[in-house]
């Protein structure tokens, strides 16, 4: 190891379900470092409510988990994908019962007790395994207490990777990684992570928008970074919004689970009159962009600030029993859930493209993978359904770890990778303008790349992403980098993606509405939308 240098087998960008997971699942044989850009356990995983859905009841079949998946990706899902994430569902759930994870349980007739599962959007049974309120929470926990006292998993808290290194940089072959610089954000200084294999485990890219159920993380670094190096991204215009945000000034991104609309909830007006019924015969249990949408229209149509979503009709330990987190979170805003309905509002939540992979999680480039929310499985298609994102997160972390494992021998590791180059950088003197941009992206992109999209916002989003780009990259090229630079940098990548891929599709579908162009063309076999970039090395 030089100064800077840091050699392992594998390198895991992200400490979110899916980084983990693929961590535990390697670290017996070989030598992991584990990056995260806070503490280990903040990032979307921690906040998952709902639950991770697997087929349990004997009244339910993966036939049917299948078939409400491709339902709700509106023709879009790579079949594969579906098969492979739900048949392995079961088995997802079994390693996370020995990692320690615990779900909730009822007691059943007979005595015994059994799992309690929940329903949301778009399945058809009861099939979402879930620790109360708090799933992610159970599960970022357990699989973290258990990388926390493995001898061969060094864990990097503070850290932020800022992009990647390809082959070509040392005179191997553009067409492989070799690993990442990561700025250390304690010290201050950028080191070279040299490694067999990299994994990027970064999560979606919802702060890409003003209002987002995302913590600060999801800024989208693993996209952005892929597509540096050459990777082809798909389907980033299929960005999904949740639709129960709880509406506070000081709430910033507080969900309210779907599984609470599952166990009944129902949304009104102010008025106290129910409309979901007016938009979907499936009512509240439509899938979340049906739902998401109708609760835009009525708030624009009434020129409403929140809708209310309503549970306070059950009886008052039923709610507190299924939703402790949420009832003693809305108790600290001063809403009582079990005798009052909450003021709700959509916000970004899911990034549904992302970095092209295969079933095993391979990216473009020999020797990177991509798993979790950051990666493009065709799991979605045009539209998640409610709890297959952890599920996806573990099942391809299981899938990608096999590979490894099968190829790693194929992966020498580099000799010593060149270090980070700060010769010609100063400090900023200006980091107002990094905020300012910061909010400008997030601001435009929630006008007009929204839930409700036209050609014309569309065009409008252009031209300020390409004015922000070009800034970023200024700002790139001539000052030291700093967390919020290297993430303005990704934002306005991302975004460019997003609307590049919401200008090009020429229908609406899932997730991607358009007033000019407001019904699905099933003319032709539906597409996928997806990027090339300039530097790409071609298909593996
Ligand atoms: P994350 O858990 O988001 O972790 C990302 C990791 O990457 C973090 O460790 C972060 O520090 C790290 N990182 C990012 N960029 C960098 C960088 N440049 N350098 C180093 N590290 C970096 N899905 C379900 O299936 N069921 C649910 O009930 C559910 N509820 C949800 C509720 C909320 C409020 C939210 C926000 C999401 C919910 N989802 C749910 C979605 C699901 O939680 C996420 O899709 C999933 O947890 C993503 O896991 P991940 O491992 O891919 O990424
Ligand atoms: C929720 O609990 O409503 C979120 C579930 C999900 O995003 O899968």
């Amino acid at each position: 190891m030089t100064y800077n240098q840091v050699e392992c087998d594998v390198l895991v960008l992200g400490t979110g379900a899916a980084g983990l997971t693929l961590a535990l699942q390697l670290a017996d044989q070989y030598q992991v470092a584990l990056i995260a850009k806070g503490e280990m356990t903040e990032g979307c995983t921690v906040y998952a409510q709902g639950g991770i859905s697997a087929v349990a009841q004997q009244d339910d079949s993966l036939a049917s988990h299948i078939e409400d998946t491709l339902n709700a990706g509106a023709g879009l899902c790579d079949e594969e994908a579906v098969r492979t994430a739900v048949e392995n569902g079961p088995r997802a759930i079994n390693w996370l019962l020995e990692q320690g994870v615990s779900f909730t349980k009822e007691a059943q007739e007979d005595g015994s007790s059994d799992y309690h599962l929940t329903r949301e959007g778009g399945h058809s049974h009861r099939r979402v395994y879930h620790a109360a309120d708090a799933t992610g929470k159970e599960i970022e926990t357990s699989l973290a207490e258990q990388v926390r006292v493995h001898p061969n998993i060094t864990i990097y808290q503070h850290h932020i990777a800022v992009d990647l290194i390809r082959g070509d940089r040392i005179g191997w072959s553009a067409g492989r990684c070799v690993g990442a610089y990561v700025l250390d954000k304690t010290e201050q200084y950028v080191k070279v992570f040299n490694a067999r294999c990299t994994i990027l485990a970064t999560g979606g890219a919802s702060k890409a928008y003003l209002y987002t159920s995302n913590p600060d993380v999801s800024t989208g670094d693993g996209i952005a970074m892929a597509w540096r190096a050459g990777c082809r991204v798909g389907n980033m215009e299929f960005v999904q919004f949740h639709p129960t945000c709880l509406y506070h000034s000081k709430a910033k991104s507080f969900l309210v689970t779907e599984a609470v609309r599952g166990e009944g909830g129902r949304l009104l007006l102010p008025d106290g009159t129910p409309f979901m019924k007016d938009f979907d015969p499936r009512a509240e249990l439509a899938p979340r962009d049906i739902v998401a949408r109708a609760i835009d229209h009525v708030m624009k149509r009434d020129g409403l600030d929140h809708v209310l979503l309503d549970i306070s009709y059950k009886p008052a330990e039923f709610v507190t029993s299924h939703f402790p987190t949420i009832y003693q979170r809305c108790l600290e805003f001063g809403f009582d859930m079990t005798k009052q309905a909450l003021p709700v509002v959509p916000a970004a939540h899911y990034t549904c493209g992302g970095v092209k992979t295969d079933l095993n999680g391979c990216t473009d480039l020999d020797g990177l993978y991509a798993i979790g929310e950051t990666a493009f499985t065709g799991l979605h298609g045009a539209n998640r359904m409610a709890s297959n994102s952890l599920l996806e997160c573990i099942v391809f972390a299981f899938r990608a770890a096999d590979h490894i494992r099968e190829h790693i021998n194929d992966m020498p590791k580099a000799p010593e990778l060149p270090a980070w180059d700060e010769s010609r950088v100063t400090d900023s003197d200006e980091e107002v303008v990094v905020s300012h941009n910061w909010d400008e992206v997030r601001r435009f992109m929630w006008d007009y790349v929204g839930i409700v999209r036209t050609d014309k916002r569309l065009q409008r989003a252009k031209h300020r992403v390409d004015l922000l780009k070009r800034e970023a990259q200024e700002y790139y090229g001539n000052f030291r980098v700093t967390n919020d630079l290297i993430e303005l940098r990704n934002l306005v990548h991302v975004a460019d993606l997003i609307i590049l891929s919401a200008m090009s599709r020429k229908e609406s579908r899932g997730l991607h509405y358009t007033l000019d162009y407001p019904e699905r063309d099933d003319s032709k076999p539906p597409q996928n939308t997806i990027l090339i970039p300039e530097n790409y090395v071609g298909k593996r």
